[in-house]
C-alpha cells in the first residue's frame, strides 16, 4: 500500500521507541566539522536514547568519488568514530559499524540493479548536483558506480530493516529512490522489505565562517571539532564581519557578519544581545567581538576535544568499538539476506 506523506516528519517530533530502528551513514572523507555537529550529529545524541539506533560508516560509498583516493577514505573511518564517540555517540545505545565489512549490502546492490533504470538514476536531483560538481573527477561521463550510488544506499537502508531515515535536504531524493526500489522488490517478489520513512530536522544548515551557505572542506570555511584553540582563534580571527565597519566606531550590521552568526551558536543570550546593541552602536569593536566568541567556542568543543584526546591514544579501543558494531550489524544484514534470497528463490 502505497503511503502518502503530505507533510514531512520531524525527529523532534517522533515518539521514543526502542523497537524501532533510525539509521543514518557518513562518508568518512574528513573529519567532522561544526556543520556536522548542529545540522546532524548533535540529533543523533539525542536519538540514541529514543531508538534503535545505527550509524553506519559508508566507506564503500565514499570511494564511488575517491576511488583514487584509497588512503583518504582509509584514514579518515577511524577519524570519525573518534568524532562521534567524542560528541557523545555512546556505543552501549548506538550501532556504529563499517559498510565494506559486510558483504551483504553489495549483494543486495546488485539485486536492486535490475530494479532502476539508468534514467531514473540520471534524473535524481541530488546524484545531478553532484555529478556537475564533481567534473573534474568524472569529465562528460559520469562512472556506473557513481551513478548507482542511490541503489547501494537503498541496500544500506534495507539491509538493517530502518524505519527512519533523517535526514537533511540534499538526502531526501535519495531515500525516495529507496522507496521506489522497495516498493518495485515488494510487487515483483513478494512483501520483504520494509519502506523507510524520512524524517526531517529542525537543526539548521551551518554557514562557513566566510559566510558561504555551507561549511566544508573543500570550501576551507569549516571549524573541526578536533581544531585546537589556536586553530579556532587563527579562523574566528579570519572570519567576514560587516564589510562596511572599517574604524571601530562605525555602526555595525549584526546580520551580515559570521561572528555575530557565531555568537548564535556559541554564546549566551545575554552575551548576544549585548554584541547585538554594541556593535549595533559602534561601542564595541570587531576584535573584542571576536575575542569573546573565541572563548566561547573554545569552552563548547575543549570537552569534545579532551575526550577526542583520549581516544586518540587509544586506536585500539576505536577499532575494537568499530568491529563490535559491525558483527552486530551484520547480523541484522544476513537475516535480511535470507528473506531476500529466499523471496527471489535463490536460496539454495
Ligand atoms: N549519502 C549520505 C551522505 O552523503 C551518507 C549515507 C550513506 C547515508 N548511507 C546512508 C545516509 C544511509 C542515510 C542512510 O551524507
Amino acid at each position: 500500500m502505497e503511503e502518502f506523506q503530505d507533510e514531512k516528519i520531524k525527529i523532534e517530533d517522533l515518539k521514543p521507541d526502542k523497537s524501532k530502528r533510525i539509521l543514518t551513514g557518513i562518508r568518512p572523507t574528513g573529519h567532522l566539522h561544526i556543520g556536522h555537529y548542529f545540522g546532524a550529529a548533535k540529533s543523533w545524541v539525542e536519538l540514541q536514547d529514543k531508538f534503535d539506533t545505527f550509524i553506519e560508516i559508508a566507506d564503500v560509498q565514499a570511494l564511488t568519488d575517491n576511488f583514487n583516493n584509497p588512503q583518504k577514505v582509509k584514514d579518515n573511518t577511524l577519524q570519525i568514530v573518534m568524532d562521534l564517540l567524542a560528541l557523545g555517540i555512546d556505543p552501549n545505545k548506538c550501532t556504529v559499524y563499517l559498510q565494506s565489512m559486510i558483504p551483504e549490502i553489495a549483494e543486495l546492490t546488485v539485486y536492486y540493479s535490475n530494479l532502476v533504470t539508468i534514467s531514473r538514476l540520471q534524473r535524481n536531483p541530488t546524484v545531478k548536483t553532484e555529478i556537475a560538481q564533481k567534473r573534474e573527477l568524472f569529465g562528460d561521463s559520469v562512472t556506473y558506480g557513481f551513478l548507482g550510488y542511490p541503489v547501494s544506499q537503498a541496500a544500506d537502508i534495507t539491509a538493517f530493516d530502518a524505519t527512519y531515515i533523517p535526514a537533511g535536504e540534499d538526502q531526501l531524493p535519495l531515500i525516495e529512490q529507496c522507496r521506489e526500489i522497495v516498493r518495485k522488490f515488494n510487487s515483483i517478489y513478494g512483501e520483504t522489505l520494509r519502506e523507510p520513512v524520512e524524517v526531517i530536522s529542525n537543526s539548521p544548515r551551518i554557514k562557513g565562517l566566510d559566510g558561504n551557505e555551507k561549511m566544508g572542506k573543500s570550501l576551507g570555511n569549516a571549524l573541526y571539532l578536533s581544531d585546537d584553540y589556536d586553530t579556532i582563534k587563527r579562523k574566528v580571527m579570519g572570519a567576514l564581519t560587516d564589510p562596511s565597519r572599517i574604524k571601530k566606531d562605525d555602526k555595525g550590521h549584526p546580520d551580515v557578519c559570521m561572528v555575530y552568526y557565531y555568537h548564535k551558536l556559541f554564546s549566551t543570550i545575554n552575551e548576544i544581545k549585548d554584541v547585538r546593541s554594541e556593535c549595533e552602536n559602534g561601542t564595541r569593536g570587531c576584535v573584542d567581538c571576536k575575542k569573546q566568541l573565541i572563548e566561547n567556542i573554545n569552552a563548547k568543543l575543549e570537552p569534545i576535544r579532551d575526550k577526542r584526546h583520549y581516544y586518540e591514544e587509544h586506536p585500539d579501543e576505536v577499532k575494537d568499538i568499530l568491529m563490535a558494531g559491525t558483527a552486530k550489524a551484520k547480523r541484522e544484514a544476513e537475516k535480511t539476506m535470507e528473506k531476500v534470497k529466499k523471496a527471489m528463490m535463490l536460496d539454495y
